[in-house]
């Protein structure tokens, strides 16, 4: 297993939903984001993931593509819905058949893969029968849907990550109502959050218990957060920037190496934050093999006891009135597309602030990159701002190493262009061109630079 950043895992992401389409085909049952996708209003221009980068039938050539611009590892998820259509139960054999192929494909082009469990495409039964994740019954169907992955796909499979960004899920998905399953309360998110933290608790149950020690791989939980860098000097600054990383991060983090939710929230939040019993210690507690963090950007943070806190948007730290906290960006930061800031020192930081916090992890980047909309010019995009976005990042990820963070690995988001949630198709975060109507692939030149940093194991 290649598993050490210095000897060269650099690889490439991707999630079932944005890129596979083949919404209804093969059996595959309705997820969140097919019924989310249909009503008025809830994604840019009407967009949906139905055809995405239409991956489900050329498969094999985007694998080509990643051998060609020489990824060395994969990070895909695995749509539920299409192994279980109804969530539980029966199992959709041709689901199967589609990953297996997509697994035996990337080990024959010596590509690692490293598979997501859940990428935010819940099966929409599980939605209806049981309020998603406001029930605690889905976090057992979570573990029997794991379970049926390490089964068929652990004998080539050696690395999982149970549950992709937990805070986006509970505060999008179930506090702002801007994603998937699109409801809105104050109190829903920490319910959320909580089953599952569950989830993930009981698929790596499993995988100890029944797969891990014949199959000898690794099992970990990928979160998000950008860095959160106090406003000011003063002492509330730097608290008002602390509690917003608990908040973020600390949140689904903490359970895991701590045992416990991070004091700010318990005291801020009370009866809504629902309290880890001892056997929910039991379960989360020491949880994961590795610590996988998605990092795209950073913001001032600023106590805000005293006052009004501007209105909350995706990535700037959840509910704010329940922190006390007010962010802000600097004038002089570029941003992408998204309107994200282009912050390559926050990422350090992060890093550093995780090594300190949590005994320094071995740690995986599972997700960094930009959205810039390049045009295609005769067959090739010059993408020069996201080629300066990976190097500033990788070079502060490089610093941190230095420093002693125990970085093993990075994955680009993302290998192709493709549905960007709430904003549809209009946010391009590929190193690769999807033509809008033939699909066709075309690799910018983000893609040709990722090849030699990756050949040379360094930056140029
Ligand atoms: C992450 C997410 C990805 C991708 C990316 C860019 O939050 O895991 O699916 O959309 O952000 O927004």
């Amino acid at each position: 297993m290649k598993n050490d950043f210095r000897k060269n895992l650099s690889g490439g992401a991707t999630s079932a939903y944005q890129i596979e389409g083949a919404w209804n085909s093969d059996g595959k049952g309705p997820s969140i984001w097919d019924v989310f996708c249909m009503i008025p209003g809830k994604v840019h221009n009407g967009d949906t993931g139905a055809i995405a980068c239409d991956h489900y039938h050329r498969m094999a050539d985007d694998v080509a593509l990643m051998q060609q611009i020489g990824l060395q590892a994969y990070r895909f998820s695995i749509s539920w819905p299409r192994i279980l259509p109804a969530g539980r139960g029966a199992i959709n054999k041709q689901g199967i058949e589609f990953y297996n192929k997509l697994i035996d494909k990337l080990l024959e082009a010596g590509i690692e893969p490293w598979v997501t469990l859940y990428h935010w495409d819940l099966p929409a039964a599980l939605e209806f029968e049981h309020g998603g994740w406001l029930g605690e019954a889905t976090s057992d169907a979570f573990a029997d849907y794991a379970d049926v992955c390490f089964n068929h796909f652990g004998d080539r499979v050696k690395n999982w990550i149970t549950i992709n960004e937990a805070w986006v899920v509970a505060i999008l998905g179930y506090g702002l109502g801007v994603f998937a399953p699109g409801r809105v309360s104050n109190s829903a998110p920490y319910l959320a959050g909580h089953n599952l933290l569950k989830a993930h608790g009981k698929a790596v149950r499993r995988y100890r218990e029944k797969y891990q020690s014949t199959q000898k791989g690794q099992i970990g939980i990928t979160n998000n957060c950008d860095w959160r860098e106090p406003l000011t000097d003063s002492d509330a600054d730097k608290q008002a920037a602390t509690r917003a990383l608990e908040f973020f991060l600390a949140w689904f983090v903490d359970p895991i190496y701590k045992g416990d939710y991070p004091e700010s929230m318990k005291s801020r939040l009370g009866a809504r934050l629902p309290s880890i019993s001892a056997g929910d210690r039991e379960l989360i507690l020491g949880s994961s093999n590795f610590f996988g963090l998605n990092h795209y950007t950073a913001m001032f943070a600023a106590d805000a006891s005293g006052g009004a806190v501007p209105g909350n948007v995706y990535g700037n730290g959840g509910l704010s009135e329940d922190q006390d906290v007010s962010l802000s960006v600097s004038p002089d930061w570029k941003l992408t597309d998204m309107q994200w800031a282009i912050v390559p020192w926050g990422c350090r930081k992060l890093l550093e602030w995780i090594a300190a916090r949590y005994g320094n992890p071995p740690l995986y980047i599972t997700e960094n990159g930009c959205a810039f909309d390049d045009p295609v010019v005769n067959g090739t995009v010059q993408d020069t701002a996201r080629i300066a976005f990976f190097d500033s990042y990788l070079s502060e990820m490089h610093r941190a190493i230095q420093n002693g963070v125990d970085l093993r690995g990075y994955f680009i988001w993302s290998l192709l262009d493709n549905f960007e949630w709430a904003s549809g198709y209009s946010k391009k975060f590929g190193i690769t061109a999807v033509e809008p109507g033939t699909l066709r692939r075309i690799p910018k030149d983000s893609a040709w630079w990722y090849r030699k940093v990756i050949q040379k194991n360094g930056l140029m």
